[in-house]
């Protein structure tokens, strides 16, 4: 297996006394008060936080889907305002992050190859043919060979979970931005996504700041932050051989399913899949499945999302 350490110091994510604060009527809420943070090429960073701490807040805005009150923002070597341009914050969402939250956020109305080929569709530099073989490799990457035509509410909630994986990998994003991706999952479905994740991480060396509640998961990580009230408490590095003992339990764990589906099916599919881009996170992301009609509304909120202003919250 490769190595597990972040062999580089190279900062992808710069955060210099970051604030949020949101106005609800017209009361300020502060949800973030001054983070300092660096994210580096290829790292898994874990996020643990009391309820209300700011995780979701710090995920929007690392992700450009909410834009800081004050403080300094670099993202892959530009710098984030409330004065940068949309597009070029569009295009940086579509391009270069991918989004997996907790609720699965699929379109209803579509099934598994049609979800994942919607950032492609939506990014538009794919062919017709391209968009659909990229689908299907990015499904049998995650496992999903055999569920490619189905419709989300044909799926268990790992495989839900696994499509928004595969959507989120669709435009090959640099880094992944994921807010509790397990949290709605049993423990055979939560050990599924994390071999995934961590294949990913590794292998692809694609970077990802994961929101979790799950203290299992700080083991996998390179390190570990601490949010609370709005503030970083604490960052912790991992061990490396905490870490590669993590990681050579939960890959050799004893359930061949699991293992086939997280790198058995990605081992043999590896050389069909090229270096790719992409995703969104939604608007509708934090609602839950069920609220989600497959409206065209939908398909708004994402296509919105992507290439339109999403500044959605009111802020003081
Ligand atoms: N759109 C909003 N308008 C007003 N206040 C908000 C908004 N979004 C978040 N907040 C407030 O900001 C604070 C941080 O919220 P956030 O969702 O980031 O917490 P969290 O750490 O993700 O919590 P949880 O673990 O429960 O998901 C909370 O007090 C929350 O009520
Ligand atoms: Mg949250």
């Amino acid at each position: 297996m490769a190595t597990t350490t972040i062999d580089n110091d190279e900062v992808i994510v710069s955060c210099e006394n970051i604030h949020k604060t949101y106005l609800l009527g017209l009361e300020g809420v502060p949800a973030l008060r001054g983070i300092a943070l660096d994210v580096y090429h290829g790292e898994l960073l874990v996020v643990y936080g009391t309820s209300g701490g700011g995780k979701s807040t710090l995920l929007n805005i690392l992700g450009t889907i909410d834009v800081p009150t004050k403080g300094n923002l670099a993202l892959f070597d530009h710098r984030v305002t409330d004065r940068s341009p949309d597009q070029m914050l569009a295009a940086m969402r579509s391009k270069k992050l991918g989004f997996v939250f907790q609720s699965f956020n699929l379109l209803s109305t579509m099934t598994s190859i049609e979800n994942v080929s919607l950032p492609m569709i939506v990014l538009g530099e794919r062919s017709r043919d391209e968009i659909r073989e990229r689908a299907i490799a990015l499904l049998k990457e995650v496992g999903l060979g055999h569920r490619l035509d189905h419709y989300p509410s044909m799926l268990s909630g790992g495989e839900q979970q696994r499509v928004t994986i595969a959507r989120a990998l669709a435009n090959d994003p640099q880094m992944l931005l994921l807010d509790e991706p397990t949290g709605d999952l049993d423990s055979k479905n939560t050990d599924l996504i994390m071999k995934i994740l961590l294949r990913l991480n590794i292998e692809r060396r694609i970077t990802m700041v994961m929101v979790t509640h799950d203290v299992y998961m700080k083991q996998y990580a390179h390190r570990v932050l601490y949010l609370r009230d709005g503030k970083v408490h604490r960052i912790e590095t991992i061990d490396k051989d905490v870490r590669q003992r993590a990681l050579d339990d939960l890959i050799n764990s004893s359930d061949e399913q699991l293992h086939q589906a997280a790198w058995g099916i990605a081992q043999s599919t590896k050389m069909s899949i090229k270096k790719s881009p992409e995703e969104y996170a939604t608007a509708s992301a934090q609602r839950p499945l069920s609220s989600l009609d497959g409206t065209d509304e939908d398909m708004d909120s994402i296509v919105q999302l992507l290439f339109a202003n999403t500044r959605r919250s009111s802020t003081v």
